[in-house]
């Protein structure tokens, strides 16, 4: 079959206005996170690796929580009220879409998974020299459940759909399920899309009903089949975990197979939809990466370490028992040790800070090392203040810091010190109370107290 050129401008109209009931949320379906993030900042994420010309998000209740994010990626949201089916929903975006001429993606908001390079066959499909009316991606689940069943011919072409609810025993049999995204040329869609009428089961305006006005028309539409796993679409909270679980096992494979990552225990580490990693950098298991990580060559994330909006330097070693937070850059070769918490600091290459210590909104020189007990006193219940270690600084275990206050280069702060004021650089600074000593007096306190307790008893 030879192909034209996709030249044609595309458009992506995403449908997010189901009341999502069965998430028992006050939070829109959509906006819940896998990996991390949005299932609809997925899509989003997806769709603009397409550079559509317009993106458009249907929504019913929740436009105030789906908004900035479809902002954000360049989209506008379109009310549907009322939510009168899926047909009806995609007519809702003809409006946004009035000045535009050019290939329709209908996508759903919870179907989050579906590939760019399936998006790119839908078009494909449409722009193929027999020049089908629509391309409706299809799968065939182990369990089709009550998803509507397409009639096809052998090559794909669509001979009817129909909904579970609406369909004769006979057709419930068919294994081919519309997963109900579909690609249609604008100039297309919106006259099939204002037909729609809602003779059916449920009294809605069904979108599949757009290929059967299609063929009254003598226009065929042709199915794109994917695996069923692409376009599992997520209901319920049970769901969501499934397909983050999903999303957990494509990444552990990823990391280990593409990346070069040793997991020890892969099934015990969880990944951020933006992880970066580097060639052999072994994660121990029980680990959990939040957004924004980024590690480096040869970096070691010991046992239970817990690690957000941070930049790990090759070779550094964190935990176990570790927590960065949003943040914080480990340098080369440093090392944060077990009940650390790191957040919004710098540690410079070689620092260590290996046991029992909070460094916040904090500036630490190279090869610096930090006792046990270490805390930054960054916050007066008001404001955060920043505290600078110089290189080569030495602060003593137990030790406070109260910020704002800087640390020379290679001083030393004395351990159990607090710390107020600034100390110069190759200093040795001691904050605490002085060491007083008597000689023989535990000797004679406890001889005295011995004789007491004799003559009591
Ligand atoms: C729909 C399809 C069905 C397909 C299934 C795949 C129709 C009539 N049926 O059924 O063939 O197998 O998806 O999952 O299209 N939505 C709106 N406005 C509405 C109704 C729905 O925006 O008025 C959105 C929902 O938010 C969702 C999508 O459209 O993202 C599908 O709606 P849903 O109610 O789940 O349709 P299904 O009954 O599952
Ligand atoms: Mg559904």
């Amino acid at each position: 079959m030879t192909e034209r050129p996709l030249a044609a401008p595309l458009a992506a109209v995403i449908l997010a206005a189901g009341k999502g009931t069965r998430m028992k949320s006050d939070l829109h379906k959509v906006m819940h996170a896998i990996a991390g993030r949005p299932m609809l900042e997925h899509l989003l994420a997806t769709v603009g690796a397409l550079a559509p010309a317009r993106t458009v998000v249907v929504v019913g209740c929740g436009r105030e929580q789906v908004e900035p994010l479809v902002e954000g990626h360049g989209g506008v949201v379109v009310v549907q009220e009322p939510q009168l089916g899926t047909a009806h929903a995609v007519l809702q975006a003809k409006g946004a879409l009035a000045d535009f001429d050019g290939d329709v993606l209908i996508l759903y908001g919870d179907t989050p998974f579906v590939t760019a390079a399936t998006m790119r066959r839908m078009r494909e499909r449409l722009a193929a020299a027999d020049a089908p009316a629509i391309a409706v991606v299809a799968s065939r689940p182990d369990d089709a459940k009550r998803y509507g069943r397409i009639l096809a011919e052998a090559d794909g072409t669509i001979l009817k759909m129909v909904e579970y609810e609406d369909a004769t025993d006979e057709e419930r049999g068919l294994d081919l399920c519309n997963s109900g995204m579909m690609a249609v040329r604008s100039a297309e869609l919106w006259p099939l899309l204002e037909r729609v009428g809602t003779d059916n089961a449920a009294g809605e305006h069904y979108l599949p009903d757009i290929v059967m006005l299609a063929a009254a028309d003598g226009r065929r539409s042709a199915v794109v089949e994917v695996p069923a796993d692409e376009v599992e679409g997520i209901n319920s909270r049970a769901e969501l975990a499934a397909v983050e679980a999903a999303w957990q096992a494509r990444m552990r494979e990823k990391m280990m197979l593409e990346l070069g990552v040793t997991l020890i225990a892969p099934e015990t580490v969880w990944f951020s939809h933006d992880t970066c990693i580097g060639r052999d950098t072994v994660v121990e298991p029980n680990v959990v990466f939040g957004p924004g990580v980024r590690i480096g060559e040869g970096a070691r994330i010991r046992a239970f370490s817990h690690v957000e909006g941070a930049a790990i330097g090759p070779g550094a070693e964190i935990g176990p028992f570790a927590r960065l937070r949003p943040g914080t850059t480990i340098g080369e070769r440093a090392r944060v040790g077990n009940f650390v918490e790191v957040k919004k600091a710098r540690l410079g290459a070689g620092v260590k800070a290996n046991h029992l210590a909070y460094l916040g909104d904090a500036e630490i020189g190279a090869d610096a090392n930090i006792g046990a007990g270490t805390i930054t006193c960054n916050y007066d219940g008001f404001f955060k203040y920043e505290t600078k270690i110089g290189a080569g600084a030495f602060i003593g275990s137990n030790s406070a810091l109260v910020a704002p206050v800087t640390i020379g280069a290679g001083a030393l702060v004395g351990a159990g010190s607090v710390i107020t004021r600034d100390v110069a650089a190759g200093a040795v600074a001691l904050a605490r109370g002085e060491q007083v000593e008597k000689p023989g007096r535990a000797t004679d306190f406890r001889r005295r107290m011995q004789s007491k307790k004799a003559e009591e008893d």
